[in-house]
């Protein structure tokens, strides 16, 4: 097993997105954490509706459970929306939230390191917090390049190295795990500050956000939620969230907890 999770391709390819279930919990715990920083999906569209009009063909790589496939869906008005993805349950979930907004596009299975699309057959594409699951993150941008057509833009999203690190502060704290100030940046392979480099390796960068988001988990039970998600520490508790937060509770000094991390967009186009 790699040293860093995010770039274990049993994990990432089997238990990580396996159900819906972990990404599903992990984005509440966070969403309902979150008191600055704006929604990154709105933000997506934003950066695309300024440099695209009409888009016809759009890529959603490493789509997740649609989020921001369903943001593009009602923003953009595609004609063709497609969201990649290697995890079928993950797709699926994409399928039922398309349908259920009247909207349109399909999911398709496949490694974004070998995307199964013609040259050139899309106006933009978005990879959001994805290519840090690849440890050639170059060789998906030019997968993403040859896929745009001349003058298409993309969208590529990441977090910062750093995103989180006061809650490594906190498991260490707990002895849930006394390592965990040492583990890598699940972000390590495409995070804010190589960001840039990459996406250049294959496409002109014409703009860069980097946010700052906040968060506060309320009480041990919100935190044990979010940590019960990450893949990041090596913790050993029986009984699952419930147990996670005695544990906590017992250990933490009073609650609440905040943690931060910058997430950063690259707007980029195809030469
Ligand atoms: C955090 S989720 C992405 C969420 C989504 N883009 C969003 O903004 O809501 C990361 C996704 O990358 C996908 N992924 C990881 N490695 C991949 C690969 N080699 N090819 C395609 N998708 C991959 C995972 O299956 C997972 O759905």
């Amino acid at each position: 097993m790699s040293a860093n999770p995010f770039l274990d391709p049993a994990l990432v390819h089997g238990d990580l997105y396996r159900t819906d279930d972990r990404l599903a919990e992990r984005t509440r715990a966070l969403r309902q954490a979150k008191i600055a920083g704006r929604d990154a999906a709105q933000v997506i569209v934003d950066l695309l509706a300024q440099r695209t009009s009409p888009v016809a063909v759009v890529l959603d790589i490493g789509c997740g459970r649609g989020t921001t496939t369903l943001r593009i869906a009602a923003g953009l008005r595609p004609r063709r929306l497609i969201a990649v993805d290697t995890s079928a349950a993950l797709l699926d979930t994409v399928r039922t939230r398309l349908a259920q907004a009247n909207e349109v596009g399909s999911a398709v299975c496949a490694d974004f390191h070998h995307l199964p699309l013609p040259d050139a057959m899309a106006d933009a594409a978005v990879a959001a917090f994805c290519l840090y699951h690849s440890a050639t993150p170059a060789a998906v941008v030019a997968e993403i390049a040859r896929c745009l057509r001349p003058g298409g833009v993309t969208v590529l999203v990441t977090k910062s190295l750093d995103s989180y690190a006061e809650l490594d502060q906190l498991v260490q704290a707990a002895n849930l795990d006394p390592d965990a100030t040492r583990r890598p940046s699940l972000y390590e392979s495409f995070h804010s500050d190589n960001m840039v480099a990459l996406a250049a390796t294959h496409l002109t960068v014409l703009d860069v956000l980097h946010e700052r988001h906040v968060f506060e988990f309320a009480d041990a039970t919100h935190l044990a939620r979010y940590l019960a998600t990450t893949p990041k520490y090596r913790i050993h508790s029986a009984g699952g969230p419930a147990n996670l937060a005695a544990i906590l509770q017992e250990r933490l000094p009073v609650p609440p907890y905040l943690t931060q991390s910058t997430v950063s967009y690259a707007l980029a186009v195809r030469p």
